[in-house]
């Protein structure tokens, strides 16, 4: 799981695969930013946790030393949870279809930063989060899953933030599940999930 900040879809990622039933198992959590918060949560998980700064070095160089710290781990999936770095074809390259992301809209409406506050500028009506495979663009991927909230007239953007939290956290760890069980496909622009074998 790489994050640059807080970490609560990281924790909810790590409650999720610490039950006995779950598909994964999180091998590294790994974080451009030392005082990431995510950090603390992997220690406290007994989970791996590297800092690789990426202030400094190209994109390129950057992205090949996650790669290299992710093979270290034996990773075969990688879930991006509030981290605040385009990954290159570098990346992706190393783990094809199999780099997800998590955002806070309702794709392909907000895309990139901020995205509570564009839809609170953009005055809709639902809000909402979005799990996708990550591929060259920003927060462009198939689409696997999202969630719904509705926008209140007396939201500011932490109360919209805080219930489009509520929503990642139950719709990341499921769609990691339906990921690594191979139960996705990918049809052009559309993710087709198969049914659970139980
Ligand atoms: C989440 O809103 C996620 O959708 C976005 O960044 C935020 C990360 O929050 N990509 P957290 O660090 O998981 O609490």
């Amino acid at each position: 799981v790489l994050i640059s900040g807080s970490g609560t879809n990281l924790q909810a990622l790590l409650d999720a695969c610490a039950a006995p039933s779950f598909p994964a198992r999180v091998a590294v959590v790994i974080s451009n930013r030392r005082d990431a918060f995510g950090l603390e949560r992997a220690r406290a998980a007994g989970v791996p946790a590297v800092w690789i700064p990426h202030r400094g070095k190209t994109r390129g160089a950057f992205d090949a030393e996650l790669v290299a710290a992710l093979q270290g781990h034996g990773v075969e999936w990688v879930c991006l949870a509030g981290f605040m770095r385009i990954v290159t074809p570098v990346f992706l390259g190393a783990f094809p279809q199999r780099v997800l992301n998590i955002h806070p809209a309702l794709l392909p409406a907000f895309p990139g930063i901020q995205a509570q506050a564009q839809a609170l500028a953009a005055g809709v009506k639902v809000a909402g989060a979005t799990v996708h495979f990550v591929d060259a663009g920003t927060d462009t991927g198939p689409i696997i899953a999202q969630g719904a909230v509705p926008v209140r007239d007396d939201d500011d953007e932490d109360a919209l933030k805080a219930r489009i939290l509520a929503v990642e956290h139950e719709l990341y760890p499921r769609a990691l599940r339906q990921a690594v069980e191979g139960r996705l496909r990918i049809d052009g622009r559309r993710v087709v999930v198969q049914p659970s074998a139980s």
